[in-house]
Parts: structure tokens; sequence; C-alpha cells
């Protein structure tokens, strides 16, 4: 095994992660902590053990879409904690695509969660925490230079496509993949999925009881947290 790059020092720390320069300036460390936050932070929590069920099942999902032809971040886990990914100059819109109505959706639109979509819907959001990250157009972040054209395109068809390899596993599973959020960056003049994949992120149901195996049972209070995650580890695991 490829000896690891050494590790600098901290350069951003967000709700969930710790990003971490190494000696390697195209190489970061990506450290998962357990805290769990929703609503832009109002809520706050820990989730025992989520930074090491997230980083590995981040490894897992990474892998899988790797070898899908999807370009990621990902380079190795180190450990339980983090994983090692390469430095990304992240574009500011979080990407989410969505099979079945769930969440801001339902709230939205005023439709009942559980319908099912009949093709997947692409959102993208502004990332910006004092703006509560705003549902935008495409055409916003090509105006105020957060992507190009190009890289929005780029992002549409990777994103569907996570969607597609997702599903498939997911369901194999018996999982229900109702919506995710992505991340994107510029590395080397490529676009490469960033961040997690994970029970953060995601929305899991099982498929025969639409039990919630994800962080909606943290933000509605619906308890067995802990578990759920567990249990998605298991399947994906499996
Ligand atoms: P939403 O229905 O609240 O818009 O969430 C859509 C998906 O995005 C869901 O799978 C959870 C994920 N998500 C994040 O990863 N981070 C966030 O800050 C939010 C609001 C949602
Ligand atoms: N990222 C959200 C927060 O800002 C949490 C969530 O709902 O996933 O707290």
């Amino acid at each position: 095994m490829e000896s690891a790059p050494q590790k600098r020092e901290m350069f951003y720390e967000g709700k969930a992660k710790k990003l971490y320069t190494t000696s390697d300036p195209d190489l970061v460390i990506q450290y998962f902590k357990d805290d769990a936050t929703a609503f832009n932070a109002k809520k706050r929590g820990t989730i025992e053990d989520k930074g090491v069920m997230n980083n590995r099942m981040s490894e897992l999902f990474f892998t899988l879409l790797e070898r899908a032809g999807v370009r990621t971040h990902f380079v190795r886990r180190l450990d339980d904690r983090e994983m090692l990914c390469k430095r990304l100059d992240i574009v500011p819109v979080e990407t989410v695509v969505r099979n079945i109505v769930a969440g801001s959706m339902a709230k939205r639109l005023g439709r009942q969660e559980g319908e099912s979509l009949k093709q997947p819907v692409v959102e993208y959001y502004y990332k910006s925490d004092p703006l509560d990250d705003p549902l935008i157009y495409p055409e916003h972040a090509i105006e105020f230079g957060w992507a190009t054209a190009s890289e929005i395109e780029q992002i549409k068809s990777l994103a569907l496509r996570v969607n597609q390899v997702l599903k498939r596993f997911l369901d194999e599973r018996g999982v229900l993949l109702v919506d995710f959020k992505l991340e994107f960056g510029r590395h080397k003049g490529e676009i490469l999925l960033g961040d997690e994949i994970c029970p953060d992120t995601c929305r899991f149901w099982d498929k025969q009881t639409r039990q919630k195996l994800d962080k909606d049972r943290f933000r509605r209070d619906l308890g067995g947290v802990e578990e759920a995650y567990h249990e998605m580890l298991r399947r994906v695991e499996s």
C-alpha cells in the first residue's frame, strides 16, 4: 500500500467534516465527525459513530461509482474517520436528485411525501449558509459565475448517472433511494464528484416497510437514529 501523505493543518471545518491539507498539495484528508445538524444548524446533536459509518459508506459508494465510470475525489480510506481525497475547487451549488417526493419538495409544492416521480427531478441550490441554501435555476449559477454552462451540463449528467448506479445497487439491497444531495468540484480541469454519500445526504427507505433509514430520524426526532445508520451500512456492505 502506498504511504499516505502527511497530515498538515485544518483549512476548513464544516458541520459534519473537517478538511486538512497534506504534504501533497493535490491531496486533502477529509475527517468525518459525529456532529449532526439540521435546518442550517438550528438543531444540533451527535450521532454516535456517525463519522465512522459515513466514512465507510462513502468509501463503498465512491468505489462503486468509480467502477461505473463516475470520476470522484475519493483516493482511499485511511482509517475509521479519515479518507484521502483529491483537492477540489468546490462549485458552490448543491445538486439534489429526487425519485420520490419528500422533504422540501413535498412542502414547497404541496405534494404528499411518498409520491413516485415518473422521471428523476434534478434541482440546484446555492451553497450559502447566510441565505439558507436557496433553490436556484441553473441559469443563476451561470449568470453569477458559480459554474459555467458546460460545467452545469456535466454536473446534471453525472448526477443522473449517480442516481442510476445507486438506485439499482440499493434496490438489490431492499432500499429505495428517495433523494440525495451531491457536491462537485474542479480538479486539474476536470469536474469530480466530491463531499460524501451517506444517510446524512440521502434519503433511504426500506422497500417493504418504507421505514426511514437516514438522517430524517434525527431531523424529525423519530428515534432509532444510530440503529438506522448501522442497518444501512450493513445492507451496503452485503
Ligand atoms: P430536502 O428535501 O430537505 O431539500 O433534501 C433533499 C436531499 O438533500 C435529502 O436527501 C437530504 C439532502 N440534504 C443535504 O444533504 N444537506 C442539506 O443541507 C439539506 C437541506 C438536504
Ligand atoms: N446541512 C443541514 C444543516 O445545515 C442539515 C440537513 O438537514 O441535512 O444543518
